[in-house]
């Protein structure tokens, strides 16, 4: 952890204050050392007040996303969120990760965006990115994995998106597979697995994830009001995306640790539990094809088991599921 993440780490367990004397014994540097990261951190939008009765006291924290924050606030993970790097602006957070990836850096690097201007979907899509909005961020992983078991990373992102946003806030939201998150019908995430692997074995998985967080209704065009929400607007509150951020790399690091242990099924019944598209009459876009059928479970990769009009079980790896109603 930096010098910057101990002090706001100490700033939020001492909530009444902390002395400029004890953060400089705790941090093992000098008190004038700890005054000009305090200055630092005010630079950034901190705000920190300081007394000769309390010390340093935390009062006010910037909407933006810092490194240094985002490790205090994660603390120790095994392996998502070890290293962390925001960026102001990107093309696609994917793309900084692919380039680390090629650097040989560690898996567990986690990459933000404040905006994105070439945020990109899947199937081709473009992903707005408005800059402070929501969470636009992409982990590299380098899983010992075939790559036709990937798939059980994007469910796992599923169920750990969703676990983090109910954890963060008062909304229930469903999956629809394989990863999209959505409240009342409408996406107000989702997840772009790239990978990069030879025949049988894994190089390294990218997962870019987007969370449409503090976007008002306003910022949507017509189109995408129809199908697309945010946090805000769904619980009519502002989220504090610095809080939701290390909320979803916390529960990703539980089960990327589920999965690299051999527990997918623990992770696919909690999937299943919470997805719309299970039970449901489905009908699959993949390309030019069609598929309609009803959707009955995942499999051992997490593909999606559909049993079609003709009886017989479908294995679904991609393309576009819509629910009929
Ligand atoms: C989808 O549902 O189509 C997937 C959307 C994924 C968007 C995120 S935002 C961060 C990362 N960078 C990108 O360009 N895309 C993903």
């Amino acid at each position: 952890m930096t010098t910057d993440a101990k002090i706001l780490s100490a700033l939020r367990e001492n909530a009444d204050g902390v002395s400029g004397a004890q953060l400089a014994e705790q941090l093992k540097i000098s008190r004038a050392a700890i005054w000009s990261r305090i200055e630092e951190l005010r630079s950034l939008g901190y705000e920190i007040q300081a007394g000769p009765h309390f010390g340093y006291r935390l009062v006010g924290e910037p909407d933006a996303l810092h490194a240094d924050d985002l490790l205090a606030r994660l603390g120790k993970t095994k392996i998502i969120g070890r290293d962390i790097r925001v960026f102001e602006q990107t093309t696609s957070t994917n793309d900084v990760i692919e380039k680390l990836a090629r650097d040989g850096v560690k898996e567990g690097v986690v990459v933000f965006a404040e905006s994105q201007t070439k945020g990109r979907g899947r199937l081709g899509r473009k992903w707005i990115s408005p800059n402070r909005k929501g969470l636009w961020f992409s982990i590299l992983l380098r899983p010992d994995m075939r790559p036709q078991e990937t798939t059980q990373l994007t469910v796992a992102s599923a169920t750990a998106l969703r676990r983090a946003i109910v954890s963060e806030t008062k909304l229930q939201p469903e999956i629809k597979w394989p990863n999209d998150i959505l409240i009342g019908g409408k996406k107000v995430a989702g997840i772009l697995t790239e990978l990069s692997a030879e025949l049988d074995k894994v190089r390294h998985v990218i997962l870019g994830i987007g969370v449409d967080v503090n976007l008002d209704a306003a910022e949507l065009s017509a189109d995408l009001k129809k199908i697309a929400t945010s946090l805000k607007i769904e619980s009519s509150e502002k989220i504090s995306r610095a809080e939701l951020a290390t909320a979803i790399l916390r529960e990703l690091d539980f089960d990327y640790g589920r999965i690299c242990a051999g527990k997918f099924s623990a992770v696919a019944d909690e999937w299943e539990e919470h997805c719309t598209t299970i039970g449901r009459n489905v009908t699959v876009q993949i390309g030019d094809r069609k598929i309609r059928g009803r959707a009955e479970s995942l499999d051992d990769d997490g593909a999606l088991l559909l049993r079609t009009e003709h009886g017989h079980i479908e294995r679904i790896i991609g393309g576009d599921v819509a629910l009929e109603k």
